[in-house]
């Protein structure tokens, strides 16, 4: 039996991890949002940690507002740099285990080989440069933890990709979305799959240690995008264009494909393929 945190409940990840956490009963979980444990506040760790006794930490917690942080820089570093640093200093001082998650977004993107997790990094927009800060945080404490990078997350809760696809694909004959982006979406319920796996097995893991993981495959957004209307059996055209038309603000990788092969030799989890996630996530959202 162990006392588990969750921070950053309420977002997509922390719902799929409540959902699959329920059927845990050898832990004992406690589920926060900025609300209940604001992880800005070292005060506020330190003592809900100490108080309920917390063995592991999984911060689903994040800024992840990737345009807004072009413009908004302070609060993106104080929530994925400095509060994941507070998260680290904590596990350091009670000799407990960290989760955290972090972005494909570190990497530049401008090569065309799936990334390694020991891949130089090179983040190129805010909230890049944030969670390579987050990153470097932990390293530093030299705490016991596991980073997980990811991509392209999407899920039943909260505002993602394939919902917003799923909506203006029903109100819309036509839509454009970017072609020459490429990258492995990841359905959060995967990843909290993982997490779960990597939490259970934590006695095996040294120090601290990265991984890469999204679902198997990889997409560019518009395949991505017509993948979601077939399964959705909608007739909105989807046009494809550049990364340059679209004009996003904040600078986004091409190349994002992760190379999964940490995750398969350490444990034994089957990664699904990115196209059966999206039907199994799309399923639910259908019985909501
Ligand atoms: N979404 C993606 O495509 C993607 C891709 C790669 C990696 N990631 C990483 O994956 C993780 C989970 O992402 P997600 O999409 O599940 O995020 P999300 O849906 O935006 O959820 C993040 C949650 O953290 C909360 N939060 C913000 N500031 C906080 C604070 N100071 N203390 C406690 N909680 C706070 C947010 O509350 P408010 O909503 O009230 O701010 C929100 O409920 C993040 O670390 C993110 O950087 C995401």
């Amino acid at each position: 039996m162990g006392n588990i945190l969750i921070t950053g409940a309420n977002g997509q990840l922390g719902c799929c991890l409540r959902d699959l956490s329920h059927g845990d009963e050898r832990n004992r979980y406690f589920y926060t949002d900025v609300d209940e444990l604001d992880i800005t506040s070292l005060d506020q760790v330190e003592d809900y940690v100490s108080k309920h006794d917390i063995e592991v930490i999984i911060n689903a917690a994040g800024y992840t507002a990737v345009d807004k942080a072009e413009q908004d820089e302070e609060r993106c570093f104080q929530i994925n740099a400095e509060a994941t640093r507070n998260l680290a200093q904590v596990t350091k001082r009670h000799e407990i285990f960290l989760v955290h998650i972090s972005t494909d977004y570190v990497f530049e993107g401008n090569l065309d080989v799936p990334h390694k997790p020991d891949d130089p990094i090179n983040p190129q927009s805010v909230y890049g440069k944030s969670k390579a800060a987050g990153e470097q945080a932990i390293l530093e404490a030299d705490c016991h933890a596991v980073i997980i990078r990811t991509s392209w997350l999407y899920s039943e809760y909260g505002g993602n990709f394939v919902k917003t696809m799923l909506r203006l694909g029903r109100e819309k004959e036509e839509l454009r979305v970017v072609d020459d982006q490429i990258g492995g979406p990841t359905y959060a319920g995967d990843l909290a799959q993982l997490i779960l796996t990597i939490m259970r097995q934590r006695d095996f893991i040294e120090g601290t240690k990265i991984y890469h993981f999204a679902d198997q495959g990889a997409v560019s957004w518009c395949d991505f995008a017509r993948q979601i209307m077939r399964n959705a059996s909608l007739s909105c055209k989807v046009m494809p264009i550049s990364t340059a038309e679209y004009g996003a603000a904040a600078p986004r990788p091409a190349f994002s494909v992760f190379d999964l092969s940490a995750v398969n030799q350490d444990f034994s989890f089957e990664i699904p393929h990115w196209r059966d996630s999206l039907q199994k996530c799309m399923q639910k959202l259908s019985n909501q």
